[in-house]
Order: structure tokens, then C-alpha cells, then sequence
């Protein structure tokens, strides 16, 4: 639908923009383009000029478009300055090459192209500049004699080609500008790999950070399909070489990929109405594109808490770092093959998966997937083999040899990129495939989650009990609970019986619905499935601390329904979603405007600090989180979900649990590992809360180009070096206080530091957010650094439920 809307404002533009006079899109030899004077194609859309970025004096050739000159998608001398615009001006010889010159001579300038006459210089509607001559006038398909599409930046527009043409000696990728004020090249590069089977790679100084995958015969199979219909791609192959790529341009001019100099691939598509540019798209996508995340043998997958596993017969090689989510060390043979007995090999068949990259490889396009077996078979040090095309039906042979390397699970289960794995037979007969043995692991572990953790709650919420046994008693409930109590009949009604387009979230609890009471009252329902990780203790604990609880930035609670099995709990309806619907959403984020998320910062605050301090009971929340926080119709932020919290006596400030439940990336490392949770543990969580808000990004999953860190060392780094307001969201740019961004980030770093004592509570946290003054603490080192790993290792061993299986963490198991 959107981008059906996208379409019709893109050709109503196009219209709309033929009724103007045209302004010159020609540069003949006897003229010159100085300073201030610009081509623009007889379309209106391009411009090509000098022009500066920023607070920078520099000079720069380029092409922009012409309503939104900020966007700059060709630069002629990226890697010349001028410093000196006297008699800045650019020519056209007669001979056909182009001079950038000022008064101290020639700055920049093309290649004389053989025998050119009566040359011209013009700028295309698809903001392609060429050198005419004579020949290209009267044979529209003769080759220009220069064009700036032969010469990419960072931009693709349709219609340029992206080239890997070996046997001409030419090649044509994008490279990033090192900074958003310097156009000249960064280290970043995107490319077409081709070693028979094409892939396009971004390689950062040299080394690989994420490859598409190979192409499958249609697309590369292992990243998303192109957003829209607006960016068809076009591709030229001379056998099984790809040589050429490129957007057709056909369909539409309104489109781009720009390498960002973050690192990441962007396709854009213009919304005329406004004249800003919407990012259809950006990859890297998610963790598991990050090349070479789960090591060698491992194998990646999204969805779950757990984001590698080794492939079958295969186990970790450093069982530590496994464990504390370094990945990159990959796996290992349970037990080495007998390369003399292959007859005991076999092949275990992985269904959906984006191929190993080639490092080691034969490559037979003519070859049954039958004959490609036998002959991997053969070979011992073949680990793998497959088709690489999804179109030839069982022919094409692809075998790896040595190490499998950055392997995926795809996310579109409809892949038919299937990959055959060398295991010994009996490995095979063991039946259970990678996903099921998955599967088992987790049922084991919750089963043993559940069990430890009724144990635990029947200690620790003894007084719940004797509440519970009164919630059951029906018709008095309500007195007990201070709260309404709902017939089932009327969720129902409400709800219209639970409908699927009623369905707002769901999680591990079960799932909320939309409902209406009456025309105006509008109800968010949360109904507990029945095999709900939410226990009946948690949800009536919920129902018991909630109920007492009044804040307005805190959820309100509006009543309950207990019958038969359902448990349910009706809240007021909030509208605009919760938080991280918003800041990690390409297209939403810009809707948070800095003043917007700094209410939403304060608000948190506040009602943590009510529930720290304030409130009648003491609260514990443990399990804030920014999907966590809803935000009503004025973007004011409220926390909800309390199904962990716990309640506490002031002078007991520190509880135990043997049961740690909550969300990774937002757990502080005393109750990650000790199970330890007390006031300092939900401040941890809020100072992470802080950082993405600032940030726009996830502590958990932080995928950027530095590779290893999460966010959180991220912004330590970025604090040491005085460099805090970098870590703002690139969105926040026009509307940002930098003293609050500041402040934000500071705050955030203290409240996330490794020891609990360190950390402020709720009362500093919100003065040092209010007040205008410097805050004079200087924050220490954040939880979960590097360096703190060697203790956590040891922590980890002591004791924990979730340690009975080696190869998962605790977060991974007990995390929601
Ligand atoms: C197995 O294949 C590799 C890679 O092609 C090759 O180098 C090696 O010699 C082969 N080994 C045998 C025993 O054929």
C-alpha cells in the first residue's frame, strides 16, 4: 500500500515538475561554469556545480539533486580540495576532456579520449554527466567518450553500472566519504566478488564485514529481496560471470543506494510531497549479517535469544567465550573424521540457509547434485556441497573444502537453498536435526526454569499466597483487590472474541488485544496463554502490586478478569506503542524528535522513582526495557509490564533469587550472575534505556562496524575520548540540545557502571537529568566490559540452573 503511495506521488512529481522552464543543461567549449553557476538537466531534478559542505571552505565539483541540494550523489575531485576558489571554473575542451582550474592552474581534469570533436558537456536527466561529441549526437547508442557514471562514489543511481569486468581490466564499486563535511575516501567499499558465483561484499580497510551472499540464479541469497518495486536490478552476465549491475532506470529516477560512511548499504526513495528521502532499506540487517559472526562450522539465526550454534557432529572450540556470546572463536569436530573409513561419512541435509562464504571451493555448474555428492564424498577435506541455483533444477555442483565460514539460517523459510554437511553416519542416525535438538534443549531448560523457579517463588513470595487463595474466592475479590473485576463474556465482546486484527503484542506471557468497552473507552487486554511462562503467582502478583500503583508514568491498570482458566488483565490503551517500536525503526525514529525523547527520558525517571521511593509499596521492577515503556497519545512514556516486579521492606535493600529472569542487555552483571536484584539493578537497566534513547540503537544486537563492542562500551569509548555527542541518532541532528545529550549520556553511563555501589539512585538520577548545572560526577567503567569478562567467567561456572548445558548462557535461557 505504501509504496503504491510512494508511486503515485513519484510520477504526480513528475508532472508537476514539466510545467517549469528549463535552465541550461549544456556546457559548450567556448563557455565555463564558474562559481555560483550550475548545470541543470531539462528534467529540473539534477544539478551539477561547485559547492562546499558544512563550516568547510573547501570547493567541490559535484551533482545533486535539486531539491534536496544536501543530497550529493556524484563528486568530481573528491580526493582535490580546492582551498582557492580565485578563478575557480570548470571547461570543456573541444577535444573532449574536462578542466577544473583556479588561478593557480589545473586542479582537476579528465582524460583526453582519443580523436573527440566538437565536443559538449551535458548533464542527463539521470544525473549522468557525459561528454558528447559529434558521434553521440547522431548514434544515440555510441559510447560517450566520458560519462561520471564510469566513475562511481558512493552513490548508485538507475542506470549506473556496477562493474566486474576482469577480462577488460575494469572495475567500478562504491566507496564511502570519509566524513559527512569530506567527500573523499573512506575505508569503506562495496564491490562485486566473483570467483564464478557473484557476491556483492563491504569490506571496511580491506576486511570483510558482510557479503549478500551468493547469487542463486535470481537473487542473492542471503539478503532481503530489493524493498520495492521501484529498484529493479539489471544484471549482465558473460557466462557464469556477473559483469555488470544496475537499477533500471526506466523505472524510476527517484531512487538510490548510497553507501553510508557508517557502513551500511541504503536504498532511498524520494517522497516528493516533501522533498525528503525515506530509507526503504539498510544493510547490514540484523546480527546475523555481520560476517563471520558465529566462526567457523557455526551457524547464525535470528528470532531466537540464541544467535550461534555449531553445526551438527561440531562444538564450540573456546567454551568460554562461547558462553559469554564472543561467537568468533566458531566450532570445532566432537571428534575428528576417519579419513579411512569414508564409507561411515554421510550428509546431513540444512534446509534455508545463506551458503559459507567460498573460501575453499569447487565450483561445477554442470554437475547433478548427485555427482556432486560422490565426488565430496570422496574427498575428505570436502566439508559441504550444494546447488548454487535455485532455477536449474538438481543441476549445479558447489563443494567447500575446510572451513565453513559466516553460514546462516535465512529468514524467509521459503528458501529452497538447501546445503549438505558432512557428518559420520552414525551423527546422521541420530535423527534429530539442528533445529529440533534446538528445540529440545529449550523445552529441557524451561521445564527445569519452571520447576527451580516455583521452588524459589514459594519462598520468596510466601505472602502472595495467602492473596492468591483470596483471588480465588470468587465475589469478594474485588474488595481484596481494590479493583473491578470484568466478566469473560465481556473481553469477549470487546475483543471480538480475540480477534487476529485485535492482536497488538504478544511475548511469553501470551498476547494483548485491542478492545472497546463502549464508543469511547478503549482497552489494551493482556490475556496470560496457558502454557504462559507467567506463572499464576506472577500474574497475580502483577494484579496486586499494580493495582496499588497510580502514576502517570506508570500504566494504569483498569481491572482484571479471573474465570475458569483465562487470566486476564485490562489496561487503558495507549495508542502510540511502546518506545522501541519508534527509536529502532528506520521510518518511526524520525517521529521522536530530540525534546520528545527527552520527555519520554524524564518520564521514565519519574515514574521509577515513584515506584522506587514513593510509591506505598517499594518496587523493584526488574525487567525495564524500552519495549517496555508505552507511550499514550502525547508520546508521554509510561512503564508497564510487571509481571517480575517484586516489592521489598526499606531496610531490606538487596534480594536473592537462584531464578534469574529479566531481558539480556538491559541485566546488570551482579543479578546476571549472581541472581542478586535490588533498587542498583533497575538503574542499570534504566541507564541502558538511556543510551538507546540517545543512541537509537540496541545494546543487545548492537550491530555497527566496530565489531565487538556493545553499546554500552561504546559509549564508554566514546566518553573517554569526549566524544559523547557522536553517539546521538543521526535523526536528532536538527533538533538536539547538546547539553541534554550530553547529560543523557552521562547519566546513562553512571547508572550503568559495573559496581552497584557506584551507581546513583533515582533521586540523583532525576536532579542530575533536571538541572541545568554540570553534574560533577565522572562515571567508571560500565558493566560488561571487556576486561570484565574473566570474572564473569568464573561467576558463571559457581552455580546456575542454566549452566547443566554448556553451551547456552543464562541469558539465553531464562531471558524473555
Ligand atoms: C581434495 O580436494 C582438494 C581441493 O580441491 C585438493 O587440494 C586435494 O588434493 C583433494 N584431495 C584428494 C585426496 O583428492
Amino acid at each position: 500500500m505504501m509504496q503504491h503511495n510512494l508511486i503515485i506521488i513519484l510520477y504526480a512529481y513528475s508532472f508537476a515538475i514539466a510545467k517549469f522552464s528549463i535552465g541550461s543543461d549544456t556546457l559548450f567549449p567556448n563557455q565555463t561554469l564558474v562559481l555560483g553557476q550550475t548545470l541543470i538537466s531539462s528534467n529540473q531534478m539534477f544539478e551539477m556545480g561547485f559547492f562546499s559542505l558544512g563550516q568547510s571552505k573547501n570547493r567541490f565539483m559535484g551533482i545533486w539533486y535539486r531539491n534536496t541540494p544536501d543530497v550529493v550523489v556524484w563528486v568530481a575531485n573528491r580526493n582535490n580540495p580546492i582551498a582557492d576558489s580565485n578563478g575557480l571554473q570548470l571547461a570543456i575542451a573541444r577535444q573532449g576532456y574536462i578542466v577544473i582550474s583556479n588561478s593557480r592552474g589545473t586542479i582537476w581534469s579528465t582524460n583526453s579520449s582519443g580523436h573527440v570533436f566538437n565536443a559538449s558537456l551535458q548533464l542527463m536527466d539521470t544525473g549522468n554527466l557525459v561528454v558528447l561529441t559529434g558521434e553521440n549526437r547522431e548514434n544515440l547508442f555510441k559510447r560517450h567518450a566520458w560519462q561520471s557514471f564510469d566513475y562511481p562514489t558512493d552513490t548508485i543511481l538507475p542506470g549506473l553500472k556496477f562493474v566486474d569486468d576482469i577480462e577488460a581490466g575494469v572495475e567500478k564499486y562504491l566507496t564511502s566519504w570519509k566524513t559527512s563535511t569530506d567527500p573523499s575516501r573512506g575505508d569503506i567499499i562495496v564491490k562485486i566478488e566473483n570467483k564464478g558465483l557473484p557476491d556483492v561484499v563491504l569490506l571496511k580497510k580491506g576486511k570483510k564485514m558482510y557479503r549478500t551472499g551468493t547469487w542463486n540464479g535470481i537473487y542473492f541469497g542471503g539478503a532481503p529481496p530489493f524493498p520495492t518495486p521501484l529498484f529493479k536490478l539489471e544484471t549482465i552476465f558473460r557466462q557464469e560471470r556477473l559483469i555488470s549491475m544496475s537499477l533500471a532506470h526506466e523505472n524510476s529516477t527517484f531512487v538510490r543506494i548510497t553507501l553510508q560512511k557508517s557502513g551500511f548499504i541504503q536504498h532511498l526513495g524520494l517522497n516528493a510531497r516533501k522533498d525528503d528521502w525515506i530509507i526503504l532499506n539498510s544493510i547490514p540487517q540484523d546480527p546475523c549479517d555481520e560476517y563471520g559472526k558465529c566462526g567457523s562450522f557455526g551457524m547464525c539465526t535470528t528470532g531466537a535469544g540464541i544467535i550461534c550454534e555449531c553445526l551438527k557432529g561440531y562444538v564450540p572450540k573456546h567454551k568460554k567465550d562461547w558462553l559469554l556470546q564472543d561467537w568468533s572463536g566458531g566450532c570445532t569436530r566432537t571428534s575428528p573424521m576417519n579419513c579411512d573409513h569414508i564409507e561411515k561419512h554421510g550428509f546431513l541435509e540444512v534446509m534455508g540457509v545463506k551458503y559459507p562464504d567460498m573460501l575453499r571451493y569447487r565450483l561445477n555448474v554442470s554437475l547433478s547434485l548427485a555427482e556432486c555428492r560422490s565426488l565430496c564424498l570422496r574427498n575428505c577435506s570436502c566439508t559441504a556441497y550444494a546447488n548454487p541455483y535455485i532455477t536449474n533444477g538438481d543441476i549445479g555442483c558447489l563443494m567447500w573444502f575446510d572451513e565453513l565460514v559466516d553460514t546462516r539460517y535465512l529468514p524467509r523459510i521459503d528458501s529452497k537453498q538447501n546445503i549438505y554437511i558432512r557428518v559420520l553416519n552414525t551423527e546422521l542416525e541420530s535423527k534429530a536435526t539442528l533445529t529440533e535438538e534446538k528445540k529440545n534443549m529449550v523445552i529441557l531448560l524451561i521445564v527445569i526454569a519452571i520447576v527451580s523457579g516455583v521452588l524459589v517463588s514459594c519462598f520468596i513470595n510466601g505472602g502472595i499466597h495467602y492473596l492468591a487463595r483470596q483471588i480465588r474466592q470468587e465475589g469478594r475479590t474485588d474488595e481484596d483487590l481494590e479493583l473491578p473485576l470484568y466478566k469473560f463474556s465481556t473481553i469477549i465482546s470487546a475483543t471480538n472474541n480475540f480477534a487476529e486484527e485485535n492482536l497488538i503484542g504478544e511475548g511469553g506471557f501470551g498476547h494483548v488485544y485491542r478492545g472497546k468497552l463502549s464508543m469511547e473507552e478503549e482497552i489494551a487486554v493482556k490475556r496470560s496463554s496457558k502454557n504462559s511462562r507467567q506463572g499464576l503467582a506472577e500474574f497475580k502478583n502483577e494484579v496486586m502490586l499494580i493495582a496499588k500503583l497510580q502514576h502517570r508514568n506508570l500504566v494504569k491498570l483498569l481491572g482484571c478478569c479471573i474465570e475458569r482458566e483465562e487470566r486476564i488483565l485490562v489496561y487503558e490503551y495507549l495508542p502510540n506503542k511502546s518506545l522501541d517500536t519508534f527509536i529502532f525503526d528506520q521510518n518511526r525514529r524520525i517521529h521522536l524528535t530530540w525534546p520528545n525523547r527527552f520527555n519520554i527520558a524524564m518520564g521514565i525517571a519519574r515514574g521509577l522513582l515513584y515506584l522506587h521511593h514513593d510509591s506505598r509499596l517499594k518496587v523493584i521492577h526488574r525487567d525495564l526495557k524500552t519495549s517496555n515503556i508505552l507511550l499514550d497519545g502525547n508520546l508521554n512514556p509510561k512503564i508497564s509490564d510487571f509481571g517480575l516486579a517484586r516489592t521489598f521492606e526499606e531496610d531490606q535493600s538487596t534480594s536473592e533469587t537462584r531464578r534469574v529472569v529479566g531481558t539480556y542487555g538491559y541485566m546488570s552483571p551482579e543479578y546476571a550472575i549472581a541472581g542478586k536484584f535490588s533498587m542498583k539493578s533497575d538503574i542499570f537497566s534504566l541507564g541502558v534505556v538511556l543510551l538507546e534513547i540517545v543512541s537509537g540503537r540496541k545494546n543487545r544486537d548492537f550491530d555497527n562496524c566496530y565489531r565487538y563492542y556493545t553499546l554500552l562500551e561504546y559509549a564508554w569509548l566514546l566518553w573517554k575520548e569526549n566524544r559523547s555527542l557522536e553517539l546521538m541518532d543521526d535523526c536528532l541532528n536538527s533538533t538536539s540540545i547538546e547539553s541534554q545529550v550530553k547529560r543523557c549520556v552521562q547519566v546513562g553511563l553512571l547508572c550503568v557502571q559495573k559496581f552497584a555501589v557506584d551507581r546513583p539512585d533515582m533521586i540523583s538520577v532525576c536532579s542530575m537529568l533536571a538541572s541545568d548545572e554540570a553534574i560533577p560526577v565522572e562515571p567508571k567503567e560500565p558493566g560488561f566490559c571487556v576486561e570484565t569478562r574473566p570474572t564473569l567467567v568464573r561467576s558463571y561456572a559457581s552455580a546456575s540452573v542454566n549452566m547443566e548445558n554448556g553451551r547456552m548462557s543464562i541469558s539465553d535461557v531464562e531471558a524473555r
